[in-house]
């Protein structure tokens, strides 16, 4: 299939008549049409790295694989964030093979050049024969993504020079992550500990899993009847199933521009910040309680309810989620292939907690977002599903209309938590990126 072909073909399909939205399945089984996402998407948008607590010291780096480029994220001598190619100007040796560390200086272990934390060479070990003036015009120092920006300590890089701002690039998504940070006293941190898993779907399934409102009573089930066992017989039980009645009606979905969306919902889980459950034990009450009448000074009751109760799982275009539901997570989704991905996770939580309450938030994470808790093995059999079903299948299309055209637009910005308006607001947007209809350059 040529680039040509591949323009022309119809992927996103919208018949007002029928009040129907759908997505050609081959783009999520086809190596041609990842091939091109990743030239045309991967290329351009702005990328999650790491978080800016998670390089405590000078010194301190993580290595990351991004869109099929090992990198280095690093904090230099200067306390300043720099991300570099983790690949040896001399003979292209990747350099790091850990996953983090500390140093004072980055040492390639072939031929043992030197070079410092901000990237400069210092040192051609054993210099005879190598020409004084080679490295003058900087071009052995260690390669730099084009861009780097940060919002809120979440840093993001961009391979395109030209890329707008990340300012610009997160648009109303901004605020869903004020909202988050906003939880925290002093600051959010990414607490110690990754999760890496791999899937054997389109990364772009997980994207659509992470925030879609409309799977959880059926592929959860056995998580809620976990929640219901343990509110049975306490005053939570009638508040457990008069929030399941009013699942499927209170909460949205909202579009939040450049291809991003949050589902906002409400389920009786119980969130370290700042909604408490008996299923999280008695002792924690009074904590949690507190820091929702914290939050209710700082920002007033309504800001405050929606920071401290209203679950939020947001997905930045096209592969990090944000899931502030039990408890946070950071999700990096890498495509590896057209129908296999990796999972980065990691737990975010204030900085100012106490040990008890961070216990208490971990074990939220871990009983429902961890690879063996409630939730995700779930969430990944429906994925590997998926991906099998449409490898296996005359069908052509994916459905997503729940929701579609209550405006009389496909792409109705707002609809109920189990409306499909953030899968369209993300195909929608892929579908323009992939076209050349939005270059997101300046
Ligand atoms: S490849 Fe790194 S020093 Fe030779
Ligand atoms: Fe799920």
């Amino acid at each position: 299939m040529s680039e040509k072909n591949l323009e022309s073909m119809e992927i996103v399909d919208v018949d007002m008549g029928k009040r129907s939205f759908r997505v050609r399945r081959t783009a999520y089984t086809s190596p041609e049409i990842f091939e091109l996402e990743k030239k045309r998407i991967f290329d351009k948008v702005w990328l999650y790295i790491g978080h800016g607590s998670e390089l405590k010291k000078n010194g301190d780096f993580r290595t990351r694989r991004l869109a099929g480029r090992d990198l280095i994220f690093v904090r230099d001598k200067n306390g300043e964030v720099a991300v570099f190619y983790n690949s040896c100007t001399h003979r292209g040796a990747r350099i790091y093979r850990e996953p983090s560390g500390n140093a004072r200086n980055i040492v390639c272990p072939y031929h043992g050049w030197v070079f410092n934390t901000e990237g400069k060479l210092l040192s051609l070990k054993n210099e005879t024969g190598f020409g004084e003036k080679l490295n003058d015009d900087g071009h052995l120092d260690l390669i730099r993504v084009a861009r780097l920006e940060q919002y809120r300590n979440f840093y993001f890089i961009n391979f395109n020079p030209k890329a707008i701002s990340l300012h610009d690039y997160l648009a109303g998504a901004r605020d869903v992550i004020d909202a988050i940070c906003d939880q925290a006293e002093t600051e959010q941190i990414i607490l110690p500990g990754e999760q890496s898993y791999t899937v054997r779907a389109n990364y772009k399934y997980l994207a659509e899993n992470s925030y879609d409102g409309y799977h959880v009573t059926a592929t959860h089930a056995s998580y809620l009847d976990f929640l219901r066992d343990s509110a049975k017989g306490t005053p939570a039980e009638a508040k457990f199933d008069e929030v399941m009645r009013n699942y499927a009606t209170q909460g949205q979905v909202r579009s939040l521009g450049n291809g991003h969306a949050v589902l906002e919902s409400f389920v009786p889980s119980g969130r370290a910040v700042a909604q408490w459950t008996p299923a999280m034990g008695a002792k924690f009450k009074e904590p949690i309680e507190a820091k929702k009448r914290s939050l209710v000074e700082r920002f007033g009751p309504e800001r405050a309810d929606y920071i401290a109760e209203t679950q939020k799982n947001l997905v930045i275009f096209p592969n990090l989620v944000i899931n502030d539901i039990m408890a946070i997570t950071v999700r990096y989704i890498e495509p590896e292939s057209q129908n296999f991905l990796r999972v980065n996770s990691w737990a975010l939580g204030p900085a100012e907690e106490n040990e008890e309450l961070r216990a208490a938030r971990l074990d939220g994470y871990v009983s429902f977002l961890g690879p063996a808790g409630f939730g995700s093995p779930d969430d990944i059999e429906m994925l590997e599903l998926c991906q099998q079903g449409l490898e296996h299948t005359a069908g052509e299309w994916n459905e997503m209309s729940k929701g579609a055209f209550t405006d009389g637009d496909a792409r109705t910005l707002v609809g109920g938590p189990q409306d499909e308006v953030q899968l369209r607001a993300y195909w929608t947007q892929w579908d323009r990126i992939m076209r050349g209809l939005d270059t997101l350059e300046e």
